[in-house]
């Protein structure tokens, strides 16, 4: 892999030894493809319910966006209850408030059971408002935080070294190392007839095969717990969007302990880990430039702590479904074999977690209270114009051969680590040219539907503006829907 971003702060905790790849031909009751929060924590509360489940992870477990957050575990989500409250009203504000402090208590629950130490600890979770512009925002959040029941408290004396306009606090939430957490969830899964499995990427699913490239799997019910659901089928593409956010970690004199976020656009999430800050923003949709992200990242850790070092630099995506509710359920309506969840927000320690005891009630067959609310065939009609807006918005980008400007007739000039848009017959050539001086050229059509790929210097990858497909400069897929590379283009 070509692209620049670092490590996280947490994958460096991930075991130097892979487990060994499926080969052959099994069968187990439930095959769990994805080993990110979601998968591995749906894999264990069904193993303790005695089904043999066997987990199947494309790369390595945790190494997902799972292992590339800012570690919250919290109820208080930025504006959350305000905004679903907006869209779908009071009654599903409340049930999202519910499942979100049942996944805090879950989270909780797993490290303590499983005797996981993941350097867990409780502390505040804190919206606040950075400018006077985000007071009422932040105000509104507190009057619906409320409503929905969480104990909150509009409390500007918080853990920040700077001063905040309004503030929402919500006590005992937690901070954990999300890679500590999933080893451990990973480590409960493995025996007694259960399995994970490395370096296993599934490549298909008919009925009840699961087939990766040396093996298969047969399972009575099928768990695509892949963050985005990759499965061409159910047109979820049509129905999330991706954004990326960038994320550092530094270490400082004091670095605050209370994991609080901004409400405003830039928003500034700030935790702690040990004796770094770690301090995330710059989202942005996927595909859609970002202008030196980790810059200013970097520029407001120093603002406002004496900064020794900044130790990391990553960044991740997430999906949100266009009506800004989860998506858990069967994958097509009706379908009792295969199921899914995504659409987490940028929350999906939490939603992940609710996720997985959600599923796993669905898989054994027992009624949910809140199965319906997040289910993925919901009709949203309040939202409806905003799914139309979305694909309008897709449907321009997929004749984007029309509207992106060559902006080069060849690369002889290109400096290392640029990039630039060659024409090429009637299409368009991707041209980068890396730090060796070598120079690599893709086709910039998505291999998904066809939307034409922009460079994103920050993390030196193709990345597509309509459904958030990832590719390398090699053409190598980072991260779907997409499944094939970009074919490589002789580059001039
Ligand atoms: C910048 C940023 C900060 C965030 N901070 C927080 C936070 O503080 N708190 C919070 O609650 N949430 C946070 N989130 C969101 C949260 O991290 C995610 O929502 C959550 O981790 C998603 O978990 P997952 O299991 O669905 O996906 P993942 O962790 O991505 O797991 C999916 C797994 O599936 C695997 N996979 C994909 N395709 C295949 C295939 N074909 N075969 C086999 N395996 C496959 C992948 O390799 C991956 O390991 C943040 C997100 C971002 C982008
Ligand atoms: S066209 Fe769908 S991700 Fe590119």
């Amino acid at each position: 892999m070509t692209t620049t971003a670092d490590q996280s702060l947490w994958l460096t905790a991930l075991p130097a030894e892979p487990r060994p790849p499926l080969t052959g031909a099994h069968t187990f009751d439930v095959a769990v493809v994805g080993g990110g929060i979601t998968g591995l924590t749906t894999a264990l509360l069904l193993k303790r319910r005695g089904l043999s489940v066997v987990v199947l992870e494309a790369g390595r477990v945790a190494s997902g966006v799972s292992g590339n957050n800012t570690a919250k575990v919290t109820a208080l989500q930025s504006t959350v209850y305000s905004q679903i409250r907006r869209k779908h009203g009071l009654a599903a504000a409340t049930d999202y408030a519910t499942a979100s402090q049942a996944a805090v208590n879950e989270v909780a629950a797993i490290a303590a059971r499983e005797n996981i130490d993941c350097d867990l600890r409780r502390s505040p979770a804190v919206t606040y408002a950075y400018t006077e512009g985000e007071v009422s925002d932040v105000d509104h959040e507190l009057i619906t935080a409320r409503q929905v029941g969480l104990p909150v408290r509009g409390n500007t004396d918080v853990d920040l070294p700077f001063e905040v306009h309004a503030a929402v606090r919500l006590d005992d939430q937690i901070a954990l190392h999300p890679v500590k957490y999933l080893r451990g969830i990973a480590a409960a899964v493995e025996g007694d007839g259960c399995r994970i499995h490395e370096n296993s990427r599934v490549l298909d699913v008919s009925g009840n095969r699961v087939s990766t490239e040396d093996g298969h799997v047969d399972a009575e019910k099928i768990v695509i717990a892949t963050h985005y659901p990759t499965l061409d089928r159910g047109l979820y593409f049509a129905r999330l969007e991706l954004t990326r956010a960038y994320c550092i970690a530094a270490r400082v004199k004091n670095p605050a302990q209370a994991l609080a976020i901004s409400t405003g656009s830039p928003s500034w999430s700030i935790s702690a880990h040990e004796d770094k800050l770690v301090l995330a923003g710059q989202s942005h949709a996927t595909g859609k430039p970002a202008v030196e992200p980790f810059r200013r990242l970097e520029d407001f850790a120093r603002k406002h702590w004496q900064v020794e070092e900044i130790t990391h630099r990553w960044s991740a995506q997430d999906p949100t479904s266009y009506d800004h509710l989860p998506m858990i359920g069967s994958y097509t309506p009706g379908n009792t074999t295969l199921y899914t969840a995504t659409g987490y927000m940028k929350w999906g320690l939490t939603s992940g977690t609710f996720a997985a005891s959600l599923l796993a009630d669905l898989v054994t067959g027992k009624p949910h209270e809140l199965a319906e609310r997040f289910s993925p065939h919901r009709l949203s009609l309040k939202s409806l114009p905003d799914l139309v807006k979305k694909n309008a918005e897709v449907a321009v980008q997929m004749v984007g051969d029309r509207i992106i400007p060559a902006d080069a007739t060849s690369s002889e000039t290109l400096p290392r680590g640029h990039a630039h848009v060659i024409r090429d017959g009637l299409g368009r050539t991707g041209v980068y040219r890396d730090d060796d001086g070598q120079l690599h050229g893709v086709s910039m059509r998505c291999t998904h539907l066809g939307c034409f790929v922009r460079f994103n210097a920050a993390e030196r990858s193709w990345d597509c503006p309509c459904h958030g497909s990832r590719f390398d400069v090699d053409g190598t897929v980072l991260e779907g829907p997409a499944t094939r590379p970009l074919p490589r283009k002789e580059p001039r």
